[in-house]
């Protein structure tokens, strides 16, 4: 199979393939998104294979209307969508956008898609292109992000074909995805209600509406002065491919190992200890790339490269190119990726939260 990379005026082939029951890579202001027909449970499993998603992490479903969440969510004796009321408010507030909202699962959605939960995860995207696809094709789409298993998520139509080159027909360029971390997942149904997975609309911006509203801590970041306990049944280290793990989530995504470039990524909580750290590693004959949360006007050198995600370490702007950041590291073969803590409870904790599963070793 040859994959080509589709304009965003040229959507025809890339709608034709999904009614096909076919994935195609689609662009969404969050990360690429490797799309199927939601409502055909053959064409989500080919995402499943696609990917190498391990078939008990359920996949995200992508409408383009509220009036499409009647497909895919429960619903009531006159067919309107059941939507827990704190939810009203956030949805007029936060959508179309990247926040996904954990609901109660449609009767006619296949178990494959679900992981076999009894909830579903649905996200309106904001991404035009996303919504016109959507839109033509007349159904909702599954679409996890569309990097392999395991693999930093892509934010650009490159990125996608480096991982899916061959196994799927289109990439849609849409250009570099606006917000570059996936989005923040939020569950009301199950006590207390839980942001799942942290993204750019933070707890902050959330609990105003919900004040009992926790973050799931992941135990690595939770707590700085904790370290990776052996006996810590939490750890979320384990290969993707890996499901024998002990550890069970409310989200089953959050067991697996993500977002690790080939080489390791080591994470420091203090900026002290890492020059000596770099200087032991190239003594011994190692390579480094080295991400900086801001300029620090460091050069770089034969064994050691620099990659600084913002000039001036704004937040957002670290968020946007934190993918590409580990991709491009990844590119410049290194035998290890230097990385460091930001501090702060808004969107550096989404940025925290992936940073600290990419990570082999956190010092
Ligand atoms: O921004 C995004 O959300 C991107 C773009 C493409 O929309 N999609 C994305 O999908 O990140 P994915 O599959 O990579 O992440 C989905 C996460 C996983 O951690 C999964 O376990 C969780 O959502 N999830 C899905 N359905 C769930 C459910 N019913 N209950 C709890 N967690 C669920
Ligand atoms: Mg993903």
């Amino acid at each position: 199979m040859n994959t080509r990379i589709l304009k965003s005026d040229n959507l025809k082939p890339a709608i034709d393939t999904l009614k096909n029951g076919l994935p195609v890579a689609i662009p969404t202001e969050t990360v690429y998104g490797l799309a199927a027909n939601a409502l055909d449970p053959q064409a989500c499993s080919k995402i499943f294979q696609v990917k190498g998603r391990p078939l008990d992490n359920p996949l995200i479903v992508h409408i383009s209307s509220l009036e499409m969440l009647k497909m895919v969510v429960k619903t009531d004796s006159n067919g309107e969508p059941i939507i827990p009321p704190p939810l009203v408010p956030i949805i007029q507030k936060f959508w179309p956008g990247p926040l996904t909202l954990i609901l109660p699962k449609g009767d006619s959605i296949s178990p494959v898609i679900c992981a076999g939960l009894d909830t579903i995860a649905i996200r309106f995207p904001s991404h035009p292109i996303a919504l016109k696809i959507i839109e033509e094709c007349g159904f909702p789409l599954a679409a996890p992000s569309a990097n392999k298993s395991g693999r930093p998520s892509p934010t650009t139509a490159s990125h996608v074909m480096t991982d899916l080159k061959d196994c799927i027909d289109y990439i849609v360029d849409g250009g570099s995805s606006s917000e570059g971390l996936e989005s923040t997942v939020l569950d009301v149904i199950h006590t207390p209600p839980t942001i799942l997975r942290p993204g750019t609309i933070t707890l902050n911006q959330l609990r105003p509406f919900i004040p009992n509203l926790e973050i799931y801590q992941n135990p690595l970041i939770g707590d700085k002065n904790k370290g990776k306990d052996d006996d810590d049944e939490n750890e979320i280290n384990d290969d993707e491919m890996d499901s024998s793990s002990s550890f069970r989530p409310i989200s089953p995504g959050m067991k697996y190992r993500h977002y690790s470039p080939n080489a390791p990524v080591i994470l420091f909580r203090n900026k002290e200890g890492i020059e000596e750290y770099i200087d032991d590693k190239i003594k011994s004959g190692n390579s480094i790339v080295r991400l900086f949360n801001q300029n620090s006007n460091n050069h770089s050198s034969l064994n050691v490269k620099n990659i600084i995600m913002s000039q001036d370490g704004n937040v957002l702007e670290i968020a946007r190119n934190l993918f590409a950041a580990l991709r491009d590291a990844d590119a410049l073969n290194p035998d290890f990726i230097i990385a460091e803590y930001i501090d702060g409870d808004d969107e550096e904790l989404a940025i925290m939260n992936r940073l600290s599963k990419a990570a082999s070793e956190i010092i």
